[in-house]
């Protein structure tokens, strides 16, 4: 089986189409606090799929409004400092990219890496989940407890953007005073940092591929981070990994959301 193959064939099925399961995402199907409201059907779909003023949509889809309402209650309770897994489902996995978690503290305002995923993010071998498509990582230690809002996102090998949010409860940390060493997972990764780094020292997630100048890899190369933090997970090493070129330097660049139309390709 040659993968490249398998890529190629990939790369021609547009677009999207993973989104978020667990913990379960602002107005997603599985969300049990839904109510009697209709599931958003485009989670798994890139923020630029449905019209030109889709991408105004960052970040969160636009469901940050539904923090602290009954449909915005937290999906999880985590502990700061413990040892987490996100699920990831949908109906294509682009048989990988590259990924990151990371949390907002300021209702949307900024979001900080939690954990970087470099490749195979999704798991390209393992379908389109829950089941296969899970991801540990650790909350960091000294996050700020009460309702926060979690976020993944996600680059394919197709300049496409997707980002889901959900609401999470972060519990106080067993040990506050604990010195962060860096997560299991990534410790257990070649590319692992042991570097102590504070939740508020952290980097901002890449936002790219929506409109603000900063393009993802266009080929079989899968993302690398610029700024990926001290929680790096190395995926499978099938592919290179590629930076992304333009405006993607500054810190905490986000989408612009006055632009409309394509993203440039
Ligand atoms: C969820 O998405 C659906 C479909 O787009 C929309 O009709 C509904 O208003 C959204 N619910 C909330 C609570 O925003
Ligand atoms: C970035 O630009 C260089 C030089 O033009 C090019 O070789 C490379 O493929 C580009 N990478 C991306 C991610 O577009």
């Amino acid at each position: 089986m040659r993968p490249i193959s398998i890529l190629s064939a990939l790369l021609a099925v547009a677009n999207a189409h993973m989104q978020l399961h667990y913990p379960a995402p602002f107005n997603s199907s599985n969300n049990p606090y839904l109510g009697d409201c209709n599931a958003d059907p485009y989670l798994q779909y890139p923020y630029d799929c449905c019209g030109p003023n889709d991408r105004w949509t960052y970040p969160c889809r636009g469901y940050i409004s539904l923090l602290g309402t009954p449909q915005g209650e937290p999906t999880a309770t985590w502990q700061a400092g413990s040892t987490q897994k996100y699920l990831l489902r949908g109906i294509g996995n682009h048989y990988g990219g590259s990924c990151q978690v990371g949390f907002s503290v300021d209702k949307g305002e900024t979001f900080q890496v939690a954990t970087s995923y470099e490749g195979n993010c999704p798991h390209r071998n393992n379908g389109d989940g829950p089941d296969g498509q899970d991801f540990p990582f650790t909350i960091p230690a000294d996050m700020p407890t009460g309702v926060q809002v979690f976020a993944w996102i996600w680059y394919n090998r197709e300049q496409e953007f997707n980002m889901n949010c959900a609401a999470v409860e972060i519990t106080a940390a067993a040990d506050p005073s604990g010195v962060y060493h860096g997560s299991p997972a990534a410790q257990a990764s070649a590319s692992s940092s042991s570097v102590a780094v504070a939740y508020h020292d952290r980097p901002e997630m890449l936002v790219a591929d929506d409109g603000n100048g900063c393009l993802t890899p266009h080929t079989t190369a899968e993302l690398k981070y610029p700024l990926p933090g001290p929680d790096v997970v190395m995926g499978d090493g099938v592919y290179p990994l590629v930076l992304p070129n333009g405006t993607c330097d500054a810190i905490g660049q986000q989408a612009y959301q006055g632009e409309t139309g394509e993203d440039g390709h």
